[in-house]
Formats: structure tokens, sequence, C-alpha cells
């Protein structure tokens, strides 16, 4: 409604006029959510349209219009606020952990559930150090378990600064409560060793066997994609293929099914976890109360974004409207598994699709409003002087929205 009534105002020019906004307002009425990697970074580099998207949502579009967003990624292995730094630099912007969701965020949540833990991927020390962030009280690294007892992965040596942070630590009698893998594995082998060793043992204590060597602890993904888009020109391996990769294995050894859970999109949870991070965003930083009619999801993996968008929808007060672009997971050509509510070609696209369609409602909506209010007198003046034939509901004047 803010671009229809900036408009109405004669504060603005049509969208199509060149114009030069000079005055900036937020619209409480729509916002976006970003998926990250595919869609506005590649490799670790900004997907070129990415940078223009921004500025088009904080104010550089033809209504002078801000539009909340928040960034919701299955990626991680640093710190929200490691991640953001990095991110306002890739797209020059200012990002806010108060705006970021990853995937392991919402594991947070289990810090108070779980005592002793085994956090598993990312680079060196970091998800040790995510984790403790979140309050976990005991976090015990492969390389604790490896420095402990090096046989454990007989074809991996701890490299002299892997030795060097890994805890020196006796193992015996420690029970391990839950195995959380955080980013990406940096060795599937050794690492899926030491949570096969765990997955067999008696309760989780390192070092036994259990009998029916289905007495390990749980184990949590932090998201499921099986494949992702980097650097490469064809998609990668991820956290979502380790997952598959140790079912078949705990299967192949044992002949037992495991059951994993995975965290991130698409799990429903994720959705509602941004729909509080969003509406305490647009609290704190614009002092809007209510939720958004509608949040725009940009993402590139129907099987994540797509799908959970689509889910989340369904069972959501407000819309969640799905757009699908073509930099990443997604290859054009191909009818995605989860389809979205529309696909574009990259995230610049989807994020003037979002504001063009905002405005299109508008209208119609003023438009509507309008025709009531013009029915309302003309039928108050037929009723008084008599002029019209009194049928109740019938209209004089073609409702032209019907065609927007
Ligand atoms: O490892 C990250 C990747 O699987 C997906 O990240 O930003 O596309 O959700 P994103
Ligand atoms: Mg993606």
């Amino acid at each position: 409604m803010e671009i229809a009534r900036l408009q109405l105002e004669g504060g603005l020019d049509e969208p199509d006029a060149p114009h030069s906004p000079t005055e900036t307002s937020v619209t409480d009425k729509f916002a976006f959510a970003f998926d990250i990697d595919g869609v506005l970074i590649r490799g670790g580099r900004p997907i070129p349209e990415a940078i223009e998207a921004m500025q088009v949502l904080n104010g550089k579009n033809d209504y002078g219009l801000k539009i909340p967003y928040i960034f919701v990624t299955n990626g991680g292995g640093k710190t929200e606020q490691e991640r953001c730094i990095q991110l306002s630099k890739q797209l020059q912007i200012e990002v806010s952990p108060g705006q970021f969701i990853c995937g392991h965020t919402p594991m947070r949540e289990m810090a108070e559930i779980y005592n002793t833990v085994l956090v598993v991927g990312g680079e060196g020390e970091k998800c040790r150090q995510v984790a403790e962030g979140y309050g976990f009280k005991d976090v015990v690294t492969p390389g604790d378990i490896i420095k402990y007892n090096p046989d454990t992965t007989p074809f991996r040596t701890l490299t002299d600064e892997e030795h060097a942070n890994s805890r020196t630590r006796d193992f015996a009698g420690v029970k391990i409560e839950a195995i959380f893998v955080f980013a990406d594995s940096r060795d599937w082998a050794g690492d899926q060793q030491i949570i096969l060793d765990l997955l067999m043992s008696k309760g989780g204590v390192v070092g036994t066997r259990s009998e029916t060597l289905e007495e390990g602890p749980p184990v949590f993904f932090s998201h499921n994609d099986v494949i992702w888009s980097a650097s490469h020109e064809h998609v990668r391996l991820g956290m979502g293929a380790l997952r598959c990769s140790l079912e078949a294995m705990y299967k192949a050894v044992t002949g037992k099914e495991l059951e994993t859970t995975a965290f991130g999109k698409p799990q429903i949870g994720t959705f509602q976890f941004a729909t509080r991070l969003l509406q305490q965003w647009r609290r704190d930083t614009h002092g809007i109360d209510a939720p958004p009619e509608t949040v725009y999801f940009v993402g590139d993996t129907p099987e994540s974004d797509i799908r959970g968008t689509n889910e989340f929808n369904k069972e959501s007060n407000n819309t969640w409207y799905s757009i699908l672009v073509k930099t990443g997971v997604y290859q054009p050509g191909t009818t995605p598994r989860y389809v979205p509510k529309i696909t574009v070609n990259n995230v610049l696209d989807a994020v003037n699709h979002g504001i063009e369609r905002e405005n299109q409602r508008s209208q119609k909506k003023l438009f509507k409003e309008a025709l009531n209010f013009t029915e309302n007198r003309l039928n108050g003046v037929a009723i008084k002087d008599d002029l019209l034939t009194p049928t109740p509901g019938t209209h004089i004047i073609q409702n032209p929205v019907d065609s927007l």
C-alpha cells in the first residue's frame, strides 16, 4: 500500500518513469527472506546482481521504499557474527546477526538438553567455538578422540596444528550424549568412523561396543542438502550426502536402520524460527509490530528452499511466496521437484518481481476501495432520489479490477 499511497499523494511518478526518490519509507506489508549460496553468493564471491538487489531493498527503487529482509542459509561453520561480517563485505551492506539464521542456529536450543556432545565439521576449532557460544557445556571434537587414541582412524593423522588445538582428555568412561554435525566434514572417512563407533557403543561411552549395536546417541545434522552450489560449474556434495552415506554405512555394518535428524530448510521449524526472527527484526529496527502480509522467499534449491516455503505457506497465517532463481542448484530447462510460485533469472529479478507484485496488489486494493466508495454513494443517491432501480447487489459500474 505504501507504493500506491505515495503515488496517490503525488509523491511518486509512475513506476516506469525515470525517478530519483529523495525520501524513503519502510513498508510494513511485505518482506524478503534470502537463501545465500546460489542466490547471493557463489564460491565466496557475490553473484553479480546481488549487490544491486540489496540496494533496491534499501530504497534504491522507483518508490523510495525500504523493504525489511532476513537471510536463511543452510550453510554454517562459523559464528553468526563472523558470517554477518563476511556477508556485509561481500554484499556491501550492513548485515546484523538479528537478521541471519544459518543451519546450526536452531541447535542452540539443544544446549540445555545434552551435556557432553560430539561436534563434527567445519574448519579447525570453529565449530567447537560456535557450540560453546551456544551454551553447550562439554564439547568434544573428532580431533580430541584421535588425540586420545590415534588408532581410531588408521588413515588419518592429526596435523601439528590439529594436534595442538585438540584437547588432551582421558575418554575412558566418557559418555557422549549426542552427535551434532554443525558444518561440512573436512574428513569424511575419519569423521564417519568416529560417528559409527559411537552409534555402536554402549550408550555413547567412548571405546565400548553395544551387543545390539543400537544403543548409541542421537545424530543431528544442521541441514540435509545433498548438493549445493559452490564455485565449481556443477553442484557439489553437501552435508545431506554425508547423512546418506552414514545411514547406508550403518546399515551395511549392522544390518539395522539408522534414524537421524536434520535441521535447516525445508524443515518447518526453520521457517517458524525465521518467522520469529523477522518479527523481532522488523520490531527492533523499524518499529513494526504486526507480521507482514507476504514474505518473498528467494532460493536456488527446490528441495530445501521451495519445498520449505511452499509447505510453510500452507500452515502460516501470512503468505510465504516462493521464488526460484537460476543461478544455483536449479538447472534451467529441468522441472523442479518442488514448484515455485515463479522462476526468475537472478536475485535482482526476484526482488523486482516482489516489488512489482506488491504494487499491483496495492493498486488493486485501492481500486476496490474506490469502487466501494463510489457504489455506496451512488446507491445512497439512488435510494434517496429514487433514480435507480433498487436491486441489491446490482452494479452500475463494471469492476475493472477483476482483470488486474
Ligand atoms: O552448505 C551450504 C549449502 O548446503 C546451502 O546453503 O545458503 O544455499 O542454504 P544455502
Ligand atoms: Mg542455496
